[in-house]
């Protein structure tokens, strides 16, 4: 099946993640092996809680992971955030020790989210 814009996918073999810009007929592949889609994912389950939060202040829209903090360890951290306005997107990569969130300025009338987690994946807002 063709790839489509947006998708994100990442190599269980050494670590590689891309993001399709523009799709073509091929299957990615990296390390020798076929990439594997990373599914977004949309309902928490437990006690970590991933799905992006957005919070609308001013001009502002900040999203948080998720609605407990996420944590942010060497191990175990939010690698980005994005937030998708108007089909626009705008992200923030993030490292271990920062807050699991980011404040985008942008005027908009359709608002979503995506954040990536280094060991639960991808999540969308609902
Ligand atoms: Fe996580």
């Amino acid at each position: 099946m063709a790839s489509m814009r947006g998708e994100i996918y990442r190599c269980s073999v050494c670590g590689n993640i891309v993001e399709v810009l523009f799709p073509g007929e091929g299957i990615l592949v990296c390390s020798g092996k076929p990439m594997e889609l990373l599914k977004e994912k949309s309902e928490d389950q437990g006690m970590e809680k991933h799905v992006p939060v957005i919070e609308k202040t001013g001009d502002r829209y900040k999203v948080m992971v998720g609605s407990v903090p996420h944590p942010m360890e060497e191990k175990h951290f939010i690698q980005w955030i994005e937030l998708i306005a108007d089909g626009v997107v705008y992200r923030r990569f993030l490292s271990a020790g920062l807050k699991p969130e980011a404040e985008f300025c942008v005027k908009a009338e359709k608002i979503s989210a995506r954040e990536y987690c280094n060991l639960h994946g991808l999540w969308k807002s609902k």
